[in-house]
């Protein structure tokens, strides 16, 4: 697959039809494991997954296993899962604490910091003359704690993490600040569900980056009520007058879903259920207001980090990593995120309320790992491969500097209070998508000219 060929032949956004062949083609597969997985800033874990020294939590990063580690120093690391020596899944747990890893191969074993600190018969049959300080677990190349989020690339050149987020940053943020608006503050509740859905990755990275047209999947849900008051999600008046938006970042790849209240409006009380709960969200909204000003009034509901982890930043708060395994399967793997302060009744009624809706047990997931399952597996024939999805949904709409009542939003929006819906942040996703496949640098990738027809970001 000539690299040129991407974005002209496969994901032709002038005419808004993406082929199915990025979904099922092998060739291509492997080489978003090149230019993909071995580049872009990925989702690794959460800092209080590792409170104390020689804690660890495997992860993964693309197809590779990794352990994200805390050493005796207090210090965070991300290596790769696999012995110097010959390749051995040096730790096979999913998570605990530890003074070394021992692999269970031939016995080498490497400190929390990574340094190979343990060779079965060193002197005898390595005659001392082995150089432990060169064999020692392979390190990520960059790693950044984001708000607690601790985040890994395998490539040097990579920028950093902030430039990499951009103006993304103010929408990822209501993830992991707190809900009151302070700063972080934000762990990880209880353990990490993880199952496997029989359909290429980008299936639910596309839905996650904003398909708000499938709601037609989610009907049984809605109508049993499995959202946070005992009512349907969207069956919140207050949130029928604010903006619905659909808002991309479109040099970075990143895009989200979200509502804007008007200045007026207080904002939902989104969750009713003893006094505790309620008065806890209560207060948590109105300190939001202070802290936070304008930006007060944007709730954002649910978006992708490009190109594999997805967030739902209230309804309920998760993470989820689109983990590839091969082209035809996805490893998901979801962590439940709250405010450490909360009180607990709060944590409990929210953790019950987390595997009521996501997860393989939720409601409102199951819907969506029905259609992405056969929706992968009726593109994969060759006469299926041979006809494009279509895209078009909402093209020439996007506005490029988008203000409400002052508020001046970042990225480029499109506004769907009137349209319902649009395919906009879909499009973004595999604009860079197809960037990323065909870029040999980071120069290239950072400083990508927009193709015709799609408007720039603000600056
Ligand atoms: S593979 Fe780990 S010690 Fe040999
Ligand atoms: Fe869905």
């Amino acid at each position: 697959m000539a690299a040129a060929g991407y974005r002209r032949g496969l994901v032709d956004l002038s005419k808004g039809q993406i082929s199915r062949e990025i979904f099922v083609n092998d060739e291509i597969y492997a080489q978003e494991q090149e230019r993909l997985f071995a580049r872009a800033w990925l989702f690794v874990g959460h800092e209080s997954q590792i409170p104390n020294p020689g804690d660890f939590f495997v992860s993964c990063m693309g197809e590779e296993s990794v352990i994200l580690c805390r050493d005796r120093t207090g210090q965070i690391h991300v290596f790769l899962n696999s012995c110097r020596h010959r390749g051995m899944k040096v730790c096979r747990y999913d998570e605990g604490n530890t003074p070394v890893f021992t692999c269970p191969y031939h016995g080498w074993s490497y400190g929390t910091d990574g340094k190979l600190v343990g060779v079965p018969y060193f002197r005898e049959a390595y005659h001392s003359k082995l150089d432990r300080s060169q064999w020692g677990l392979v390190k990520v190349a960059q790693l950044t704690n984001y708000k607690g989020a601790i985040w890994a690339s395998w490539d040097p050149a990579a920028p950093s993490f902030a430039e990499y987020l951009g103006d993304f940053a103010h929408y990822l943020n209501q993830t992991f600040d707190g809900w009151d608006g302070s700063d972080g503050g934000t762990e990880i509740l209880g353990g990490i569900q993880k199952w496997r859905v029989p359909c290429n990755w980008k299936f639910p990275a596309e839905n996650f980056s904003g398909d708000s047209y499938h709601n037609i999947s989610h009907r049984s849900v809605d109508i049993v009520g499995v959202g946070p008051s005992g009512s349907g999600r969207r069956d919140m008046p207050e949130l029928n007058l604010a903006q619905k938006l659909h808002i991309a970042v479109p040099d970075r790849g990143h895009q989200t879903t979200a509502y804007l209240l008007p200045q007026a409006a207080s904002l939902p009380p989104a969750y009713q259920h003893s006094s505790v709960v309620s008065d806890y969200f209560r207060e948590c909204e109105a300190a939001r207001h202070r802290q936070r000003g304008d930006w007060g009034r944007l709730i954002t509901l649910v978006g992708e980090v490009f190109p594999s982890m997805a967030f739902l930043a209230r309804q309920p708060r998760t993470i989820a990593v689109w983990h590839p395994r091969g082209p035809h399967e996805t490893e998901i793997w979801r962590w439940f995120l709250v405010d450490k302060a909360a009180p607990q009744e709060v944590k409990d009624f929210l953790r019950d309320y987390y595997i009521r809706y996501s997860g393989p047990a939720g409601m409102t997931e199951q819907d969506d790992m029905e259609n992405w399952n056969y929706a992968h597996a009726a593109s994969r024939g060759v006469i299926a491969r041979r006809f494009a999805y279509n895209y078009e949904q909402g093209k020439g709409t996007e506005i490029e500097h988008y203000e409400h009542e002052g508020l001046r939003l970042p990225g480029v929006v499109v506004d769907l209070t009137q349209a319902k819906s649009s395919e906009h942040n879909l499009r973004n996703l595999y604009r860079r998508w197809a960037q990323f496949m065909e870029a040999d640098s980071w120069d290239d990738l950072m400083a990508q000219p927009h193709p015709a027809g799609v408007p720039q970001a603000a600056e």
